[in-house]
């Protein structure tokens, strides 16, 4: 598996807690910034992204902003991008489970670093259930393709 990480500045600590994650989980990933602690514009980074998720470059991302809305709103705009928002550790297992999510959003200012990796664990672990799921993700795609 590879994974895309990127982060504005709300998001720089949790950030780094899921790059110590996925060494320690020994997954190949990229981190993509921002590398700066001064503002910047959450487009700038989920959207280039989610697009070398969606052309197949990587198989998942992990986006943080401050509340992970603005980043789960713009990677969802991304024909391909299936973005949950999670900030519970039951949700992350059955985003992958039911929705096959390839992204998840997580906010900095919402949740702590220790959950954030909890969160972060279950969902790279955690495989797509497929059967009753799957059409219902093709119905999205069918959309998607319109
Ligand atoms: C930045 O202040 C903040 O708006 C951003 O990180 C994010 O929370 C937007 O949804």
């Amino acid at each position: 598996m590879k994974v895309i990480i990127t982060a504005d500045h709300a998001g720089m600590t949790i950030r780094n807690e899921v790059k110590d994650l996925l060494e320690e989980m020994e997954i190949e990933f990229e981190d993509v910034g921002c590398s700066c602690e001064s503002s910047v514009d959450y487009p700038d980074y989920a959207l280039p992204a989610a697009e070398r998720i969606a052309n197949g470059e990587f198989d998942r991302g992990i986006f943080i902003c401050g509340t992970g809305i603005g980043m789960s709103i713009a990677a969802n705009k991304v024909k391909g991008i299936r973005c949950a928002l999670t900030h519970d550790v039951y949700s992350a297992k059955l985003t992958r489970q039911h929705n096959n999510s390839n992204v998840i959003a997580l906010g900095e200012r919402v949740i702590g670093p220790g959950l954030a990796r909890e969160i972060a664990k279950v969902w790279l672990e955690t495989e797509f259930d497929g059967g009753r799921h799957a059409n219902r993700i093709d119905k999205i795609k069918t959309y998607e393709e319109k």
